[in-house]
């Protein structure tokens, strides 16, 4: 496959809101050792990519500016040492930046397969949520079959990941938080056991109701902030709180000691961006193992909210940051 020097790609021309992402070209990026450069032919939208956007979150140090952290594409070329990898692979991967370009380097294990009867823009929507979901609701949430989960903001791109994630392991009931009637519809197609429209509703009360007392094995929280202390009054004995966001906008919280001491509650947390090669290669190994299949059968799926082109990055943003998706925005670029 000949590669060419120059690609076209989405950078950041100063931090700013959606306008700040500008087409451009850029040199093709030359894979070192143990990275595959991948042709890129979708790439996902995410949260962090408009937290890096507005200058509140800067890429790790040696980074590439270009935003993208998931793609799906074919593998154009092998760095030195890959072993495992094939050009002409058709694959999708976790990156830690640069998936808005059309190519992208990336070390080879946190390559996978496109999974069984997966295209393009359905690959690039995976990668990062279920890194997310699998290393917070199993590495650190501790999720086990039979147990009871809340998933705050249930319908985005990581929320919807995690419903499904739960069904397919074996969660007794499933609650979440959405922000509007139609969000809370959405999950509810998504089969979700309750839906709690937190303008409208209090979660605490609702989770503690629907569990007659007893409160939830493991909550997923993208929120933080006053969420924190609420959450902790609607987790069961033994339970487990993962923070996996800030949305609030809020790091400081007070809690309740004696609630976590009484309750004998944990409460943990990751980021992913950040993590090792090492730490990433276990998760897409987990991942490869236990969760393509169920892609592959169709027993769980993406949800996609937009498609648009490249071109269209600045769209993109507006529709995440306009709050109205429901699940994943998806950029291709053929
Ligand atoms: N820890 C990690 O490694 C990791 C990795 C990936 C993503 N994340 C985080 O996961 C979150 C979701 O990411 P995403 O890409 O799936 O984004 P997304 O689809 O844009 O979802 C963000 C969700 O947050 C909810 N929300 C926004 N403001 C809120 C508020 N003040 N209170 C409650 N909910 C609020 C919105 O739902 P409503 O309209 O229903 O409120 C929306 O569905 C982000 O915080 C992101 O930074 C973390």
């Amino acid at each position: 496959m000949a590669v060419p020097t120059t690609m076209r790609a989405i950078e950041l021309a100063g931090i700013g809101g959606p306008e700040a992402l500008r087409l451009t070209n850029r040199l093709v990026p030359a894979p070192k050792s143990g990275e595959v450069l991948i042709r890129v032919e979708a790439t996902g939208v995410n949260r962090v990519d408009i937290i890096q956007r507005t200058g509140a979150y800067t890429p790790p140090y040696g980074v590439t500016d270009i935003p993208g952290v998931e793609i799906a594409g074919t593998i154009a070329a092998l760095g030195p040492d890959v072993a495992d990898h094939r050009v002409g692979d058709r694959v999708c991967a976790l990156v830690i930046g640069g998936g808005y370009a059309e190519y992208c380097a990336v070390p080879a294990p946190q390559v996978l397969p496109l999974p069984g009867g997966y295209d393009m823009v359905r690959a690039a929507a995976i990668p990062e949520t279920l890194f997310t979901v699998w290393t917070n609701m199993f590495d650190h949430g501790r999720f086990a079959t039979g147990e009871t989960i809340l998933i705050h903001g249930g319908a985005s791109g990581i929320g919807t990941t995690a419903i499904a994630m739960a069904h397919e392991f074996g969660a007794r009931a499933v609650f979440v938080t959405a922000g509007s009637a139609e969000k809370c519809a959405a999950c509810d197609r998504l089969g979700v056991t309750r839906s709690i429209n937190y303008r409208l509703e209090d979660f605490v009360r609702i989770v503690r109701e629907q569990t007659k007392g007893r409160g939830v094995d493991v909550i997923l929280d993208m929120v933080a902030g006053n969420y924190v202390p609420r959450n902790l009054s609607c987790l069961a004995p033994d339970g487990r709180l993962v923070l996996l966001g800030l949305m609030s906008g809020t790091r400081e919280i007070e809690i309740n000691a004696s609630q976590i001491m009484m309750n004998r509650l944990s409460v943990t947390g990751s980021s992913l961006r950040g993590q090792s090669i090492a730490q990433k290669t276990r998760i897409a190994q987990a991942l490869e193992n236990q969760v393509w299949p169920k892609l592959a059968a169709g027993r769980m799926a993406p949800v996609i909210d937009t498609v648009l082109p490249l071109e269209r990055a600045s769209d993109a943003h507006r529709r995440l940051e306009g709050g109205h998706h429901v699940g994943k925005v998806v950029l291709t670029l053929v």
